[in-house]
């Protein structure tokens, strides 16, 4: 499958989430220790991250490490930062030759600092591709991301430079992490569980959920775009009727 496929698909997410999970448990089902789940994880990841910008995807948002992963055993923590590290050094080449942006979201003052000057080292050297973004949620939780907004509004208003009045959906999206990017249009989540694990929980009001039963590692181009199949058809009525929707689509 390449891009190509394109032409089949009317609609193209402008921005996509992914809970990438199930690791563990594919690392499990082969008697490998979790880190190689992980490892493997980075596999699916430039997988499914080359093909979105091949397709038109403009923003590409993972949940790599949340807020409560620190609390995973240290030997896991410490795998995954070292991953961190090593990934970031050998994608820049992929990065690079597909044009896409890489960035953060997250509390990533908190990573270990060769992580974060890796990471800044990365983001620097590919701020002016155009193709994609692809965000990284590090050390990533949707309510301390509102906790840190709410701080800043706050701090905005005791400095006298806005009224209570002047707050509005507007001045919170400006202060969250994913600021200056649209909402996510639709959000996958891997490995079979149905939830949200406090991801993107003020930017998803409007978004399109859809689950698979594959476990991260074992997602592929072909499951990204079932996934994307079953968006289209879809209908994204933003709180309007359907017929409202028609009318406005009747020339
Ligand atoms: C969830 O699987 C996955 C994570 C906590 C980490 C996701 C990280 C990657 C895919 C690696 C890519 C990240 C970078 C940039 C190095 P889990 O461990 O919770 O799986 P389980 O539910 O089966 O236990």
């Amino acid at each position: 499958m390449n891009g190509k496929s394109e032409h089949k698909l009317k609609h193209i997410p402008q921005h996509l989430a992914i809970i990438m999970d199930g690791n563990g448990r594919w690392a499990k089902k082969r008697g490998y220790i979790r880190s190689m789940g992980h490892k493997n994880g980075v596999d699916a990841l430039r997988n499914i991250a080359t093909y979105s910008a091949e397709i038109g995807i403009k923003y590409l948002t993972v949940y790599a490490f949340s807020t409560e992963n620190w609390n995973r055993p240290k030997s896991e923590v410490k795998a995954l930062m070292t991953l961190l590290v090593s990934s970031l050094k050998k994608e820049l080449e992929t990065l690079t030759k597909n044009d896409i942006r890489l960035t953060a979201i997250g509390d990533i003052s908190l990573l270990p600092a060769k992580c974060r000057r890796e990471l800044l080292e990365v983001m620097e050297l590919t701020k002016r591709n155009q193709r994609m973004t692809l965000s990284l949620a590090l050390s990533y939780s949707s309510r301390v991301e509102m906790v840190h907004c709410m701080k800043k509004i706050g701090q905005i208003l005791l400095d006298g430079q806005i009224k209570i009045s002047d707050i509005d959906e507007a001045l919170v999206e400006n202060n969250l992490f994913t600021f200056g990017m649209p909402d996510p249009d639709l959000l996958i989540r891997t490995g079979g569980e149905k939830r949200v694990s406090n991801y993107l929980l003020w930017q998803i009001a409007y978004c399109e959920l859809y689950f698979s039963d594959k476990l991260w590692p074992e997602f592929e181009k072909e499951d990204l775009f079932r996934a994307l199949q079953d968006f289209n058809r879809r209908e994204r009525r933003f709180g309007k009727t359907s017929e409202q929707l028609q009318e406005e689509n009747t020339p």
